[in-house]
């Protein structure tokens, strides 16, 4: 596993070319200027938002700041899966926030829908646990004793409210067109796979208590995953995505694997309909698609964060340029670490 990765999980511990509509909401990781969203003349002003979710907004305008967090949450975790690869999520400062990549029905669409759509749920349900909303908590199903032993006690995460309330807004253009094109079965699919991702990974984490941690009495609650590890998951499923295609069952319409060899998708993968295109050239007609000039690229490496694959064969230019690091770092008893700055050149390779 990626180093980086390990390190950024420990630390938060925690740690497109996509419909372009319907992931518009995703533009209030951009509304810095419109602070917190406190009242429902708020939601009317809010840039993005068609008109069910502004009524959702009124409704439920306590919830809207961790909407808001959740949006910048999709938005920086994409641009972490995809930072070694041609499209690097990178979003613009107008709608849609990825530009024009996302408008076909690709793989990278379905991974957007999936992030953001588990983002909100993530989201919403760590307000609920801090305490911050008055409409939820933490989870009071989750109590008494368990075949296992333990108590159940402590502030279980309402995942079951995130998700609800995700189900509500993420989903709620697509539904609205009735579910009918292939488009919207597509993104239904990939929303609620992404917030899968969160339901099959919650874990139970458990406090000892005792004569000096003795844990004769062990206290339990679920908890979601951090949300780095909720990353990784869809950006694996994004890795093994099915391309589908509609048919008509009977009298209502479903996605099949467009290739009848391969095994049907479950509930939790990710399924698009529209190969990608190369993401190698700037295209000034496609807002979003900026091109491989300029990125760096691995000179050894023979996979996509290469310089082969990643510069599209124009090749690449070299630099070396002097970092500055921690080094030689010492624990000090107790606790503080302290280390040492050393400086080094390395090479930069960046595309042509
Ligand atoms: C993505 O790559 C472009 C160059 O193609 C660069 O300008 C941009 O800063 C990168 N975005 C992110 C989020 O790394
Ligand atoms: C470049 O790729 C090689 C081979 O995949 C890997 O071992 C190395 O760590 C990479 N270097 C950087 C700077 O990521």
């Amino acid at each position: 596993m990626n180093q980086d990765y390990v390190l950024r999980c420990v630390l938060t511990l925690c740690c497109v070319l996509v419909s372009a509509r319907a992931s518009n909401w995703l533009y209030l990781a951009k509304l810095s200027s419109v602070g917190s969203i406190r009242d429902e003349e708020t939601c009317e002003r809010l840039r993005g938002l068609i008109q069910k979710q502004v009524q959702i907004c009124k409704r439920s305008v306590e919830v809207m700041d961790a909407v808001r967090r959740g949006a910048q949450l999709a938005i920086d975790e994409c641009q972490f899966q995809f930072r070694n690869r041609r499209w690097n999520c990178s979003t613009l400062e107008t709608m849609p926030v990825f530009g024009k990549v996302v408008t076909h029905g690709t793989r990278e669409a379905a991974f957007v829908y999936a992030i953001s759509a588990a983002s909100v749920a993530f989201a919403v349900t760590r307000a609920c646990s801090s305490g911050e909303l008055e409409k939820c908590g933490c989870d009071h199903n989750v109590h008494g004793v368990s075949p296992e032993g333990f108590q159940w006690s402590g502030c279980s995460d309402n995942i079951a409210y995130g998700v609800a309330f995700s189900q509500s807004f993420v989903d709620v253009r697509e539904r609205s067109k009735g579910q009918s094109s292939s488009r919207a079965l597509m993104n239904l699919h990939n929303n609620e796979a992404g917030r899968k991702a969160i339901l099959s990974h919650m874990r139970v984490e458990c406090k000892c208590h005792g004569v000096s941690g003795s844990c004769e009495v062990k206290t339990c609650w679920k908890a979601m995953p951090p949300f780095c590890k909720v990353g990784n998951i869809i950006k694996e499923k994004f890795d093994g995505a099915t391309e589908v295609e509609q048919r008509k069952v009977g009298s209502t319409k479903v996605l099949v694997p467009r290739n009848s060899q391969f095994k049907p998708h479950t509930d939790e993968d990710l399924v698009y309909l529209d190969p990608s295109p190369d993401f190698c050239d700037y295209d000034p007609r496609t807002p979003g698609m900026l091109g491989t000039v300029g990125r760096q690229c691995n000179r050894t490496s023979k996979a996509i964060d290469g310089c082969e694959l990643m510069c599209c064969g124009r090749g690449f230019q070299t630099q070396e340029v002097e970092v500055v690091d921690r080094c030689s770092c010492k624990f000090h008893w107790c606790c503080y670490v302290k280390c040492k700055q050393c400086r080094k050149m390395v090479e930069i390779h960046t595309c042509r």
